[in-house]
């Protein structure tokens, strides 16, 4: 049996353009769908605006400023000693209304400095092509990904970064979290994931496969393009995994649980095995959707299956067979028939911690599908307050990730998971999604930014720091 992890193991972070980068305007930069999102907080959702409004206030549009000083962070990674790290490439700095035929050179060349500064360190770039930033130019009326030339727009603008980074970056992904939209009771996770307004469509969810199916054909393109062009690259796709338990043993809540878990499998099932499940199909005909497809699409994503499953963890939840509640407010990876865990506590922000569902997120995928599987976020969002010395002490944090590490391990020792790597979300602290705030961190590097925009943005190192700089020497020995 492996008793550790092993030594080729990509311990890092992660993060999104759009939530660190800041210059949201700058170098020939168009606006994205996120650049049109107000600032919320715990139970308040951000609003999506029409363009960007005077008086209106855009938490993304200054992050903490990644965009001037990312040779500073990038030397502060190098410290802990991340050996990747996860980011994603702004679309709109490389196609800034996303429907041009030429690349922005300016947008292309930031990119470059970025990777060339990781790989001075032999820090391994790990790359989103699309975190929730799609062009605003193509999501303003709100059918986004709803039309079909979107698929080639995407396409095209991938297939130029891919070029131009094939030797500087190997692993790629290519929807973030594109299960979220899946919650069609609120227009912020279609509008992030796709820049289709689900209020405005007459049946929500068949607009949302519709949507989808669009981004699974533009994925496979990617992934054929990618291993045409170069055997050395894997690209992977990206899910939100919050796994259902059911509520008791009733068999009715088991079969819930059941039924829920193909929300979370309908898209890997799509991306990994390059066919529609036969669940989908006849839930589909049931309803009444009609899905149009080219008669092409069958065999493109076919010929476009991912190398391996990237995907995020933060909680599991728990769904008892009654009524289907909205969840149009919901912040999280809840379902209509979402209750509280009695065994499991919460965050400030109602968000689960439950580390052993992380074991079972694990096992459950590999079991699925027995293809590379790459944690490429966790982590505990906490309102960090520096203390008397200036400096936070965040045991709770390093509390959070030591648990999830341990299960982490015992998926890869004990239940033989094929695992890449690890890449905590936020690791130096960023403007949230789901709410747009400062104060829920997840950093290991506290930044002077708060809620208002106020702030000096200086860095500085949390406890956790030097806690997990231990963890990736001792390649997880030492928790
Ligand atoms: C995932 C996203 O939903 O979780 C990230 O991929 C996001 O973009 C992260 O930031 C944590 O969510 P939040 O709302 O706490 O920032």
């Amino acid at each position: 049996m492996q008793a550790s992890l092993p030594e080729t193991f990509l311990w890092g972070g992660a993060v999104a353009a759009h939530q660190l980068e800041g210059g949201w305007d700058q170098g020939g930069k168009g606006p994205s769908v996120v650049d049109v999102l107000t600032g919320g907080a715990h139970g308040v959702l951000r609003r999506i605006t029409d363009g960007v409004q005077p008086g209106e206030y855009y938490p993304n549009h200054q992050a903490i400023d990644f965009y001037h000083h990312y040779k500073e962070d990038v030397a502060l990674l190098a410290e802990m000693g991340f050996k990747c790290f996860r980011t994603s490439i702004a679309w709109t700095r490389i196609f800034p209304r996303g429907d041009e035929a030429e690349p922005n050179e300016a947008g292309l060349k930031f990119y470059d400095d970025l990777f060339d500064e990781l790989l001075k360190y032999g820090i391994e770039p790990v790359i989103t092509l699309s975190h929730f930033e799609m062009p605003y130019h193509l999501a303003k009326t709100g059918e986004g990904w709803l039309k079909r030339e979107v698929v080639d727009h995407f396409v095209r603008f991938a297939q130029v970064v891919i070029r131009r980074y094939q030797h500087k970056v190997r692993y790629w992904m290519t929807f973030n979290e594109i299960n979220n939209q899946m919650n069609t009771d609120s227009d912020l996770f279609g509008w992030v994931c796709s820049g289709v307004r689900f209020s405005q469509q007459a049946d929500a969810r068949q607009a949302m496969y519709q949507a989808v199916h669009h981004q699974f054909v533009a994925s496979a393109q990617v992934v054929r393009f990618a291993h045409e062009l170069n055997p050395d690259l894997q690209v992977g796709c990206m899910c939100a995994f919050t796994p259902f338990y059911p509520y008791s043993c009733h068999p009715d809540d088991i079969m819930l649980a059941q039924q829920a878990m193909r929300d979370r499998y309908f898209f890997t099932d799509v991306m990994v095995r390059g066919a529609y499940p036969s669940y989908a199909l006849r839930d589909w005909a049931r309803r009444g959707f009609d899905i149009e497809m080219a008669e092409e699409d069958a065999a493109i994503l076919a010929a476009g299956k991912v190398d391996y499953i990237g995907f995020s963890y933060y909680m599991s939840s728990t769904v008892q067979a009654g009524e289907a509640k909205s969840i149009a407010g919901s912040q999280d990876g809840s379902s209509p028939y979402s209750v509280a865990n009695p065994h499991i506590r919460s965050s400030d922000w109602g968000w689960s911690i439950d580390p052993v569902g992380l074991r079972y997120a694990l096992a459950s995928l590999y079991e699925r599908y027995q293809v590379p599987l790459f944690i490429v976020e966790n982590g505990f969002g906490a309102v960090d307050k520096p203390a008397e010395d200036g400096r936070v002490h965040d045991d709770y944090r390093i509390d959070y990730l030591r648990a999830h590490i341990q299960e982490m391990i015992k998926a890869v020792t004990l239940d033989g998971v094929d695992l890449m790597g690890y890449t905590p979300w936020g690791c130096i602290d960023l403007v949230s999604f789901t709410t747009g705030e400062y104060k829920k961190r997840y950093g290991f590097i506290y930044v002077d930014r708060h809620d208002d925009g106020s702030g000096t943005g200086a860095r500085s190192r949390k406890d956790s720091f030097h806690w997990y700089q231990q963890v990736i020497a001792s390649n997880g020995q030492q928790l």
